[in-house]
């Protein structure tokens, strides 16, 4: 649009694209972490970009937080022409239920009149029983579907924001300190090169999976995140497209 042009913006989405090394950046007008509209915006951007990504039936994989929470807000039923079927990304990470993936997948579920399905699964499992629940039926089936999803959307935080937000235990806590993580996502912890640091133990998507996922949106704004999505990014595929705002833009270029 003409706005964005007079901004700067779509100058802006090139340089981080080029910057970040990969395809696609969308950046909506703000700083999500001092104006709370700007996530609904994100929100709204989110939608968009699915709405031109999804044709025909789809099964979407979902992480949970506050911004896939102001996704979920913005999706309407003319999201899709197909059927679409939402899963969690990934089981319990010691969010609050109204963080959590599941919670975010049947909102989505409802907001365009579709399905989804619910992991049941403990947060935080040990080797044993993560061998015994992926080995449920009912488990093992939502496994495959997340396994088959043709779009994952995923929320981005800061390292140590999201280790207080969750249960985390203390040794971890300490764990990721130590290892100075800036970022997260999906339960894994990452340092400012972009290494995995610490993972949550639990079932669903691996980080090894992404690169046969056809389709992936990150979704993070607020300056805080800076540091969170350029770590984060270095490991992502580079087909990755992270909607994000200015406030994040600008500290990231
Ligand atoms: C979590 C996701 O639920 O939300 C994480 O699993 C992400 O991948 C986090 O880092 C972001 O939360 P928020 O509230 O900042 O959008």
């Amino acid at each position: 649009s003409v706005m964005r042009e007079v901004t700067g913006i779509n100058e802006m989405e090139q340089l981080l694209q080029r910057k970040l090394g990969i395809n696609q950046v969308i950046i909506v007008a703000g700083d999500s972490d001092h104006s709370p509209w700007v996530k609904k915006e994100l929100g709204l951007a989110t939608a968009n970009c699915m709405k031109s990504l999804l044709k025909g039936n789809n099964i979407i994989a979902v992480t949970g937080g506050t911004t896939m929470s102001s996704v979920a807000e913005a999706l309407t039923p003319s999201v899709a022409d197909g059927e679409l079927l939402f899963v969690p990304a990934r089981g319990g990470i010691g969010e609050d239920v109204k963080n959590q993936a599941n919670t975010i997948c049947s909102m989505m579920a409802d907001h365009t009149a579709s399905k989804h399905r619910v992991l049941y699964a403990p947060d935080e499992v040990s080797e044993e029983m993560y061998k015994s629940i992926s080995n449920d039926p009912r488990i093992s089936e939502v496994l495959k579907l997340i396994r088959s999803a043709n779009l994952l959307v995923h929320g981005i935080g800061e390292a140590l924001t999201m280790a207080n937000r969750r249960s985390t235990s203390k040794r971890d806590l300490e764990k990721i300190k130590n290892a100075e993580a800036v970022g997260e996502a999906f339960g894994y912890y990452f340092n400012e090169e972009g290494e995995v640091v610490h993972k949550v133990q639990t079932i669903g998507l691996r980080l090894e999976d992404l690169s046969s996922v056809p389709n992936i949106i990150a979704v993070a704004g607020g300056a805080s995140k800076s540091k969170a999505i350029r770590a984060y990014l270095k490991e992502a595929p580079t087909s990755t497209i992270l909607i994000t705002d200015e406030g994040a833009a600008k500290k990231l270029i």
